[in-house]
């Protein structure tokens, strides 16, 4: 365990926090062992306060967080079930997302192809539900081990048990968020490649090719995020900073006649999508600044780091967004990125 610990590259931000304890396990036990010692060195007035990170790729540290930072380092890959067509594996929550993906690829399992170069971690996968590309983690994910931080049992939840939705699921409603560490999860893949193009940019970008294979597909997808989002070593940046509202229908329609050419994607029949990177645009905050927090300029959705931001000045530019749209389209929007105390 260590004192004091930065965490200016455990944020893709690039917030300069301290934690006040840090601790990496690779295994359920040492997880235990690390909590243990964190329990015992408490004094007896300090609340317990632990949080776990993956990637880092979600996070806004808004100050110094006085308690436990944990991260794992599991990363074994499993294989738990198969047949002719498909394959279970069994993932530590440590592995590199994107590593992932390219493994899987590469043994012939498919499913995961359109999430290529998603930031982050296995184990945050299964806890927000990652999703682009009109592909989402849920549709793969079997079973998920958890870690209880409390009672420090162990627990496995179903996909269904999980509850996941457009970047949710159950573990991060408020009655469960920040009590379990996610340690493995399983995933079901196709021995089969079907490619999914139905995501706009995807058909225009195969047009033309045949015989497209998953390797290529990743290719193309990583080509695209590599134009439209920042590289987080070059300018800090946590990805989509605003989930895309969800509307009702007739909020919808309102909006389209005063907007004709407004993007939207259907949810249900009462439900539209509207991606917050537009509205944000046509709010007039794209490439624009505030202090040294920033809105990409090739991706509204995207708020950046322009050198030595603090979590404050992140909030204070993604507030002053969010009254502007609300102003202008009586919409509101809502962080994806963790705010964190
Ligand atoms: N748009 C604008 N201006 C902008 C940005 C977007 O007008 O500045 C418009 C685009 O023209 C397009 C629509 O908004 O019509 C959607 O944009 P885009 O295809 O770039 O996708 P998105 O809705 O902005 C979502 C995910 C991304 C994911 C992409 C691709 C969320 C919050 N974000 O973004 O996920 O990579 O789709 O599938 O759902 C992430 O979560 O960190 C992330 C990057």
């Amino acid at each position: 365990m260590k004192n004091n610990y930065s965490l200016l590259e455990h944020n893709t931000f690039g917030i300069e926090a301290k934690a006040r304890y840090f601790a990496e396990y690779s295994s359920v036990n040492e997880l235990k062992h690390e909590l243990n010692s964190y329990l015992s060195m408490r004094e007896t007035d300090q609340d317990i306060h632990v949080l776990h990170i993956g990637g880092g790729s979600n996070l806004l540290f808004l100050k110094d967080f006085d308690g436990l930072v944990l991260h794992s380092a599991i990363k074994d890959i499993e294989v738990t079930a198969e047949d002719d067509s498909s394959v279970n594996v069994r993932v530590g929550a440590g592995v590199v997302w994107d590593d992932l993906v390219q493994e899987t690829l590469h043994r012939g399992w498919y499913g995961l192809e359109n999430l290529s170069l998603i930031p982050g971690e296995v184990g945050a996968s299964a806890v927000q539900n990652i999703g682009a590309y009109g592909a989402e983690v849920k549709d793969y994910i079997q079973r998920v081990w958890l870690f209880d931080l409390r009672s420090m049992e162990e627990k496995v939840m179903t996909a269904g048990e999980m509850q996941y939705a457009y970047r949710y699921s159950i573990l991060k409603s408020n009655a469960l968020r920040g009590r379990y560490a996610v340690t493995h999860v399983e995933y079901r893949l196709s021995k089969t490649f079907t490619p999914h193009l139905e995501y706009g940019g995807l058909k225009k970008a195969v047009e033309g090719m045949d015989n497209l294979d998953a390797l290529t597909l990743r290719k193309l997808i990583i080509d695209l995020r590599n134009s439209k989002l920042p590289d987080t070593k070059v300018l800090g940046n946590a990805g989509s900073f605003f989930m895309n509202p969800i509307v009702e229908r007739s909020v919808f329609e309102k909006l389209l006649a005063l907007y004709p050419e407004m993007p939207h994607y259907d949810v249900d029949t009462n439900r539209v999508k509207i991606p917050a990177g537009w509205l944000i645009e046509q709010a007039g905050w794209k490439g624009k600044d505030l202090g040294c927090a920033g809105v990409y300029e090739r991706q509204a959705l995207v708020l950046v780091n322009r050198g030595g931001a603090k979590g404050e000045d992140i909030v204070r530019l993604c507030e002053t967004v969010r009254k502007d749209v609300r102003e202008q389209f009586g919409i509101e929007i809502h962080p994806e990125v963790n705010f964190i105390e």
